[in-house]
């Protein structure tokens, strides 16, 4: 009978996936741990605007569980010992330096949470993992787990089993990716674990939903999804460029194939290239797997679909410069949307980085307008090591008023789909703006007649 959660990570999964686990099971607590002070307290803010992570519908679900059976804080060692599930959502980023870097994810955390649930955990714990990991690592946690088999906490030895519970949610819908699941998965040895783990699902999931692998077949699973999404992404975008060069358009032909039922509407909108934690992490985790079996044609095929991505992202800014008189130096420029989808407040790999970088060491001058993204967010992308440019004295600013981010610009460059961009008055947009005034619509995410007939000239991505 499980009383008592803890989940290791308050961060975009660990946060919303137990704030909903507390919400559905009232009978079981459930602790959110993270060594950041600034993280914890900010779960445990006052003012709900202020919650680490801007998700739809998040605040409601914090507001009717915290202090109830849901409770954020940095107290890791004693959360752990109490604990009959344990769920680790630490972050797994790309490797920057040493083997693999580039490709293998960093399984430092992951490592340092088996360390500490083998130090601090009593009697038997089930351990499961819910950071999209590289396939095999539950057998790293066992590893180390097996180390302290035999340690004993109030005389009664320490047992362990491994789990893979991959969450599929999206940023930006997470809390009803949440609550309607396609899926759960659960992955692992012990059947009787893997029952222990599908009962709390099936609180409020069907429980022909649930389905239950190998625990390596779950962790392959969780890359493979998420390598076929961002195979369809950049699928389309590659049409979207023939498209631009002939007289089709994106939004018919995604309407002529998507009515073929094995195609499917779903997730074929052409934009500036994916981004987001998951996609590119997890397709140079596959193409690294993939090289260390000597599969290099399998890994060949997936890095063709992460090339194709970066090259949407240059192509775009370089059509925009081409189409500004060949230069955008000194040019004030309004860039609308800086995450990397729309509902969101994460940056993580946004197609807006590279695109206002190659902007900026064109020498144009940024005003960033996102409705939910905050300054730092954007400084910490754009000075971060990795997209440090030699400027050409272009550079940005983030702007709270996207009037004032148009006065005197040359272009408008939509980035983000963000909703109430539909609604801008373009028609004082376009008093406000350096003539000619340029709309570059990356997301189809705008009337382009209407703009067009004010006497905008635009482009919009696959037309
Ligand atoms: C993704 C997976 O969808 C999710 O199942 C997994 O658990 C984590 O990774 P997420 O990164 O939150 O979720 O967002 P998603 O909605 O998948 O979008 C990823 C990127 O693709 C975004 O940059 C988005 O703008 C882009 N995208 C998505 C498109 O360009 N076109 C589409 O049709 C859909």
């Amino acid at each position: 009978m499980v009383r008592n959660i803890c989940c290791i990570g308050a961060g975009y999964v660990g946060g919303p996936s137990m704030a909903v686990i507390a919400d559905k099971c009232l009978d079981i607590e459930v602790n959110v741990v993270d060594i950041d002070l600034k993280r914890a307290e900010l779960w445990n803010s006052e003012d709900l605007a202020n919650l680490p992570v801007y998700e739809p519908g998040l605040d409601s679900v914090i507001e009717r569980c915290r202090g109830r059976n849901l409770f954020f804080s940095t107290n890791i060692a004693k959360n752990i010992e109490k604990a009959d599930i344990i769920f680790i959502s630490v972050n797994t980023p790309t490797k920057n330096n040493g083997v693999g870097a580039g490709q293998a994810s960093d399984l430092k955390w992951i490592e340092e949470c088996a360390r500490q649930i083998a130090k601090y955990a009593s009697g038997h714990t089930i351990i499961v993992e819910k950071s999209t990991v590289p396939v095999r690592t539950a057998q790293t946690i066992k590893t180390i787990l097996e180390y302290h088999i035999d340690d004993l906490s109030e005389n009664i030895p320490k047992t362990f089993s491994v789990l893979s519970n991959p969450e599929f949610l999206a940023e930006g819908s997470a809390i009803n990716d949440l609550n309607f699941p396609d899926r759960v998965l659960i992955g692992g040895d012990e059947k009787e674990s893997i029952e222990v783990l599908a009962r709390i699902y099936e609180k409020w999931v069907d429980p022909s939903k649930i389905i239950r692998t190998k625990i390596w077949s779950s962790e392959l699973s969780k890359l493979t999804a998420n390598a076929f999404l961002a195979q369809r992404i950049s699928s389309i975008n590659s049409i979207a460029a023939l498209c631009e060069k002939t007289e089709a358009d994106i939004v018919e032909v995604v309407e002529a194939i998507g009515s073929d039922k094995r195609i499917g509407k779903n997730f074929l909108l052409s934009g500036p290239g994916f981004g987001g934690s998951c996609f590119q992490k997890d397709l140079l985790n596959l193409i690294y797997i993939a090289k260390s079996y000597g599969l290099t044609q399998v890994a060949d095929y997936w890095q063709a679909v992460l090339d194709l991505n970066n090259w949407q992202k240059n192509r775009i800014s370089e059509l925009i410069v081409k189409n500004l008189f060949g230069t955008v130096s000194g040019k004030k420029i309004a860039i609308f949307g800086f995450a990397f989808k729309a509902n969101t407040n994460d940056t993580r790999q946004s197609p807006s980085i590279l695109i206002c970088n190659n902007l900026i060491t064109e020498g144009a001058k940024l005003f960033i307008y996102d409705p939910k993204v905050a300054e730092l967010n954007i400084s910490n992308e754009l000075n971060s090591d990795e997209q440090k440019t030699i400027n050409n004295n272009g550079c940005w600013i983030k702007s709270n008023d996207p009037l004032d981010a148009c006065l005197n610009a040359d272009a408008i460059i939509f980035l983000t789909p963000w909703d109430e961009f539909k609604s801008f008055p373009f028609n004082k947009i376009y008093k406000l703006m350096r003539k000619p005034a340029w709309i570059f619509d990356a997301r189809n995410c705008i009337d382009i007649e209407l703009v067009r007939e004010i006497g905008f000239n635009v482009w919009r991505i696959g037309s």
